[in-house]
């Protein structure tokens, strides 16, 4: 069984000169549920536009993209935090839990319960603009995961982070991974990151981004970034990478 699955999905957009950009050219893969797979590649290889067209915010391509019916409920953490700068931290959490006609009651209770997940509870109250880098980037991903989500996607969440705060939020991304077992889809060009988290990596190519490899990442977690087993599949995705 699959949670998402990707049939010859191609992508050109019209750059501003009027040139076509072929941005994606037949990628085909399945992703299983629960599983963190991880797509990797340089900039411009079409990681951000694919997550975009499985997550359905891009609705203009070529090919097929199946989404399991028990797994429609998705959400997504962006690169930028995306939070609104005029809203609470607890208001831009319950957001997500608003459309859905949650009570309120309840919905206070789901909020809270991830701001303390995160870390993040005392800080119910503030606005975006009152908490670093890497509280916001938290806020970001306690939205994403408010309301339960089957799948969650994530564009580079670590990469507007220093590398301490993300080696933070890595951690605990596993650690509710690990007791939610959500499918996670996350886009990196961060060699390390894939090597830490994924279950399975989609190497992608230069433009026009098609798959190059997709490597099972069988070490046993918790994973030790220091072994020479780490090392090795560091190297091994670098050399599929480089250009
Ligand atoms: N809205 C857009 N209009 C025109 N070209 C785009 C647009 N979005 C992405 N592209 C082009 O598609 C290619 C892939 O972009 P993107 O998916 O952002 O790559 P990545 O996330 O891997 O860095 C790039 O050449 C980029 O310039
Ligand atoms: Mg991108």
């Amino acid at each position: 069984m699959f949670a998402i699955k990707l049939e010859n999905i191609s992508k050109d957009f019209d750059d501003p000169n009027g040139k076509r950009v072929l941005a994606l050219k037949d990628v085909s893969m399945e992703i299983s549920p629960g599983e963190f797979f991880v797509i990797a590649g340089p900039s411009g290889s079409g990681k951000s536009t694919l997550l975009r067209i499985m997550s359905g915010l891009e609705k203009k391509y070529t090919g097929e993209v199946m989404v399991h019916q028990d797994h429609s409920r998705i959400s997504f953490v962006f690169q930028q935090f995306a939070l609104l700068p005029w809203l609470t931290v607890f208001k831009n959490v319950e957001l997500g839990l608003v459309a859905q006609g949650i009570p309120k009651a309840k919905r206070k209770e789901k909020v809270m319960k991830e701001l303390s997940e995160f870390g993040l509870a005392d800080f119910a109250d503030s606005y975006p603009r009152e908490l670093s880098g890497g509280m916001r980037q938290r806020v970001g991903v306690a939205r994403a995961l408010v309301n339960d989500p089957k799948i969650v996607f994530m564009d580079e969440p670590f990469s507007e982070l220093d590398s301490f705060t993300a080696q933070g939020l890595r951690k605990d991304l596993l650690e509710l991974w690990r007791a939610r077992h959500p499918t996670i889809v996350m886009v990196t060009h961060v060699v390390e990151d894939a090597v830490e988290l994924a279950d399975r990596i989609a190497v992608f190519t230069p433009q026009p981004g098609t798959i190059k490899k997709i490597v099972q990442n069988n070490l046993p977690r918790p994973r030790d970034t220091r072994s020479s087993d780490f090392y090795r599949l560091e190297d091994e995705l670098y050399e599929l990478i480089k250009p």
